[in-house]
């Protein structure tokens, strides 16, 4: 397994643009397979994720294919028309990938099996396959909740109203995505607002959906259910959480100045950019634009002295991946930053809490945690850093940790350089194209 070890950087200069924001990109080839015609997307992720999903789609039925010039052109079988794999599908490290897709099988009268790493085989699925339920679709998985998971989609689905138990984009969409070909209206209740891109592209597509603030605090979305879905063109924007890299890499490696253009800002995503400037951070929007149907702008972010902050608890969805490149900030704050209600964090590629206290204790800061909260302390000198770091598969953690190295008095390393590409491919050049050093190693 290739490792990584970054080295203190001096200032970080330059101009970057950062691959496709991977929600956008699973959701674009879920749809297109479903759509009649020819859909053209341009800036689609291809990260190991995404590839996992394009290849599902294929196995599925769908013509999926990538021209010379990077646009990906994906002729569908239109709602209704999944063809039924013939074999099982590995989803690899992708739960947003596998979370879906059993919510677009859960009504089309077929039966798939998914499987995955060792990380999305230990994930949480029954949040998924209890509201799918309802639909009239069984499965079959390993201790009742696990993948392996063999979905048979219901022959004649039933429309359902679905309470969401947990903040989870993936829940809601997995829902949504099984009303496309359910007849009547299908209805999820958030009681906290998620990442709203499957609302987005599915009327993008063509589809009715409706999204209604109701009295009590809660939010109704209503999609009627056996719509045609039409091809259409998608510019999928760069991926904020991938950018939260750079951009933090930037406030805390000292004379740094950089510049990352079109960077999807849908204010669902963007709660990291308003926790950093709350913190004190040099961080502006310029150009600020709408791309594909999505806010996009660029950012400047300069070297700053941030501030330690209670980020508030309402503000988790919108930034539910930032927490552990956040932390890594917080480590260079003055005071403390406050995290609470991020259990959320527990049941990610990897349980992101344990992984930020045990790499930043490491590395010598002080952090606490309990079940949905955590706690890092700022230190008035840098980090000592000098850890090797177990990434456990989870790709923002092995990020979190080489952006620590860029500013620690010595070198942090990770485990497993690989687990990288999952959401980040080219992670190392564009970082070293700013001018930090990371270099592969062996033991
Ligand atoms: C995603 C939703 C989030 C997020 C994941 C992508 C999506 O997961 O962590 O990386 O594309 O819908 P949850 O829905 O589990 O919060």
């Amino acid at each position: 397994m290739p490792k990584l070890r970054a080295h203190k950087a001096p200032g970080l200069q330059g101009q970057i643009r950062i691959p496709g924001d991977k929600s956008v990109s699973h959701r674009s080839l879920m749809l297109s397979a479903l759509a009649i015609g020819e859909t053209r997307v341009s800036g689609m992720l291809e990260g190991e994720d995404v590839l996992a999903t394009a290849a599902a789609m294929r196995a599925m039925g769908a013509e999926v294919k990538r021209q010379d010039d990077g646009t990906w052109c994906i002729v569908g079988r239109g709602v209704g028309g999944l063809a039924e794999p013939a074999n099982a599908i590995d989803m690899g490290n992708a739960g947003t990938g596998v979370r879906l897709l059993m919510g677009l099988v859960a009504t089309h009268p077929i039966t798939c099996t998914f499987t995955g790493d060792a990380s999305l085989s230990r994930r949480p699925m029954e949040r998924v396959m209890g509201p799918l339920r309802a639909f009239g679709t069984t499965f079959i998985s390993r201790d009742g909740r696990l993948l392996p998971i063999t979905v048979t989609g219901a022959a004649n689905p039933i429309p359902v109203r679905s309470v969401m138990t947990v903040p989870s984009a993936q829940v809601k969409s997995a829902v949504l995505l099984a009303g496309l070909n359910t007849p009547g209206k299908t209805q999820v209740v958030e009681r906290e607002r998620t990442r709203d891109h499957t609302e987005n592209m599915l009327r993008h597509f063509g589809a009715d959906v409706t999204t209604e603030p109701q009295d009590d605090g809660t939010t109704l979305i209503t999609l009627i259910g056996q719509p045609e879905l039409v091809a259409c063109d998608i510019q999928v924007p760069a991926d904020v959480s991938s950018a939260a890299f750079p951009i933090v890499a930037a406030l805390i490696v000292p004379g740094s100045d950089v510049r990352i253009e079109a960077v999807g800002l849908n204010p669902l995503r963007a709660g990291l950019i308003e926790t950093l400037r709350d913190m004190g951070a040099d961080l502006t929007i310029e150009n600020a634009r709408e791309e594909g149907g999505e806010p996009v702008g660029d950012l400047v972010v300069r070297a700053s002295k941030l501030k330690g902050i209670d980020v508030p608890p309402e503000r988790a969805p919108s930034m539910i991946d930032e927490y552990p490149i956040l932390c890594v900030a917080a480590a260079f704050a003055t005071g403390t930053t406050r995290m609470t209600g991020v259990g959320e964090l527990r049941v990610k590629e990897s349980d992101r809490l344990e992984a930020m206290v045990q790499g930043l204790s490491a590395c010598g800061v002080t952090i606490r945690s309990g079940d949905d909260w955590m706690e890092v302390d700022g230190l008035d000198d840098v980090p000592k850093g000098c850890a090797e770091i177990a990434v456990d598969l989870d790709h923002r953690i092995a990020m979190s940790f080489l952006v620590l190295g860029l500013a620690t008095e010595n070198p942090v390393s990770i485990d497993d350089a690989d687990a990288i590409a999952t959401s980040f491919p080219g992670f190392v050049d564009l970082m070293e194209k700013l001018g930090a050093r990371i270099e592969e190693y062996e033991t």
